[in-house]
Order: structure tokens, then sequence, then C-alpha cells
């Protein structure tokens, strides 16, 4: 037990002989059983102590539970359900479909979009996260292309890479408390404005499809006028976490016109890792982002802005070395994350995200 951890001192008295915590890092608290303990009594104490275990998590960003017996994919679930009472909510398959659905409507989105992250639906709410590459994901929140997007992110390692492959995680609080006046000023009144250039060219079935999607269809104009564009509603790049009151960079760097400097910024910060190929999403997929403030005129960013903010980022990760049988509860306001690169051999990351939100009240230029 590390005795420096404040949260051991508030852990309900019947778990203090039952839990050790330590601090992975600044933000990331880890419980392990001092012996061994089944998933089924993890899942009834969290269940009973919620009232201690959600403010760990709303004030650290991250909590872990670590080597109980009997951990899978439905010991997960349930944990995640009737231990914490959260509601499974998945940004792309809103409306539950089977998993079997679920994964084929990504496919004709990926056909449409082009090829992104490779990632299938288990179920309803569980997801196998896509598989490792040479490169270095973008920062970001999960969802983070859209306002309504999950409040938790919650992930499950049922078989670590033999190789790195961590899950890089940042403070999106701390990222903005470091900036600059001025840009604290600039990116807390700015929205995150995306649009996707299609693959190919929209076929009558797709403006059906569309019509169902949070695409809007417009034209382009200038250089690119006869292009048609896949809009996003804009969405706030600074919001306040409801709970903690904290500013946090809400990024999500999977784009095209950014991954220049995302690259750029991940080769400079991650020198000893390999040679890094550029990450496939973002050059997979003809995705834009720009900022604009509230009335959607454009906000100035300049390259060099976007590299510094993605290395600030990646020099100030943690890099979460997955243990098999790990869980791991993220606040997906307060806490970023990306994946690192790797070797894939048989690892399996599964995810669910809880618990849908809307950042628009929460944006930082209502206050
Ligand atoms: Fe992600």
């Amino acid at each position: 037990m590390n005795a420096r951890v404040s949260a051991y001192n508030h852990l309900p008295a019947a778990l203090q002989d039952k839990l050790d915590i330590c601090q992975l890092n600044e933000f990331s608290l880890l419980f392990e059983a001092r012996q061994p303990t089944t998933m089924a009594q993890l899942i009834e104490w969290v269940q009973e102590y919620r009232f201690y275990f959600y403010p760990c998590l709303h004030r650290y960003g991250v909590i872990v539970f670590r080597g109980f017996r009997g951990v899978d994919v439905a010991a997960f679930n349930r944990l995640v359900q009737s231990g914490l009472g959260m509601t499974p909510w998945n940004a792309f398959n809103t409306r539950r479909m089977p998993g079997v659905i679920a994964s084929a409507l990504r496919r004709y989105s990926e056909h449409l979009l082009g090829a992104g992250d490779y990632r299938r639906y288990l179920s309803q709410s569980a997801v196998k996260l896509g598989p490792v590459e040479s490169s270095i994901q973008g920062p970001h929140v999960e969802g983070g292309v859209a306002s309504e997007r999950s409040r938790y992110l919650t992930l499950f390692c049922e078989e670590p890479a033999p190789y790195l492959a961590e899950t890089a995680m940042a403070d999106f609080h701390l990222a903005y408390l470091k900036l600059t006046p001025e840009l604290k000023h600039r990116y807390g009144q700015a929205w995150n404005q995306f649009y996707y250039l299609p693959a190919r060219r929209l076929k009558w079935y797709d403006r059906i499809l569309l019509r169902f999607s949070p695409f809007t269809i417009q034209q382009a104009a200038g250089q690119h006028t006869g292009q048609e564009r896949l809009v996003l509603k804009p969405s706030p790049l600074v919001i306040r976490s409801p709970e903690m009151q904290q500013p946090c960079l809400q990024p999500w760097q999977f784009a095209r016109n950014t991954h220049t400097q995302a690259y750029a910024a991940a080769r400079e910060v991650y020198t000893d890792r390999g040679e890094l190929q550029p990450d496939s999403t973002a050059t997979g997929v003809n995705l834009h982002w720009s900022l604009a403030d509230m009335e959607g005129n454009p906000l100035p960013w300049s390259d060099d802005e976007k590299q510094a903010l993605f290395e600030q980022l990646y020099r100030d990760a943690y890099l979460m070395e997955w243990q098999k049988g790990d869980i791991a509860i993220l606040d997906n306001i307060r806490i970023g994350h990306w994946r690192m690169n790797g070797e894939q051999g048989n690892r399996k990351l599964i995810q669910i995200q809880t618990n849908a939100f809307n950042a628009d009240p929460l944006w930082m230029g209502h206050s």
C-alpha cells in the first residue's frame, strides 16, 4: 500500500484490508486486491462504494483494477453496468444494433469515407479495438468529432501486446493550463469544425442512408466547387468537466490536414520507438479539421501552433503498459488517449463507451 496516496485515506473502512492503492502517475489510481479476489466480489464492492470510486475517477481522471480472478468480457461488462451503474453508449452505434449489423455499417462507412481504424463490434456495446501499427495515433477524446459523445471510456485488456503498443493517456486540463494566455483565450472561444470529403461519388442510396447520420451534405466552394462534403456540426474545443469545473481541451486528431503536424510532433518526441509510419486513419480518410468562433468565422491556427500542441500532449503523456486482465475507467473529458506503435501479436483490447453527454452546454465560452 502506498501511504502517500490520499485516496487511501478515504477508502471505506470495509475495503482497507482488501485493496491496495497506488498511483501510476499524477492522474491514474491503481486498485489491486490484497488477497485472491473474484470479479464478482469486486463488482459488489464497486456497486456498494460508488460514492467513493466516482469522486476518485473525477478527481484523478483514470482508475485501474488489476489482478482480479475470473475477468473476461462478460465480467468486464458487468463491472461497467452493474458495478459502476454506467449505461453503454457508442457514438457509432447509438441505435444499439447487434454487433454484426454495427460492424457491417462500420464497413459501409469505411467504403464511403475511406479506411479508418479497423475495429469490430463484439456486441451492442463492447468493441474490439483495431490492430497495432508502426504508427502513433493523434491525441483525442473518444468520439470527439461530435458534441454528443461518451462521458466515460472503459477498457479491458484481454491479451496484452508482445511489445510496446501502450495506450497513451494525457491530462487535457493540464494541457489547457500550459497554454499561453493568448492561446487560452483563442482556443477557449474556438469550435472544432470537421468535414469529410467522401472517398467516392455519392450514390442515391448514400443520400438516403446519410439522412440517418449526423452529416449534412454541402457543396464545397472555391477551388473545390462542385465537390460534395459531409459536414458535421461544430463542437467546442475547450469544455469544463461538470464535476470539477476544470477547462479541458477536446482535440480529435484524425484529420488529414493536421496530420503533417501531428506526425512531425510524434517523430520529434518519440525518438526511441523505431521508425514511425504515418497514422493510417489520418491518411486513409479525408477529414478536415479547422477552428471557428461561435458565429462560424474562421479562427487563425498556424501549423507551428498545431505542432506545438501535439508535441506538448505527446511529451506529457503517460504510457499505460497493459497487463492481462487490467480494466481501466477513463474520464473521457479530462483524459485524452491514443494508441502507441508496437507489435500486434495476439493483443486484444476491448472498449465500452458509456453515458452519453452533450459537450455544447459545457463550452468554455459560456462562462
Ligand atoms: Fe480512441
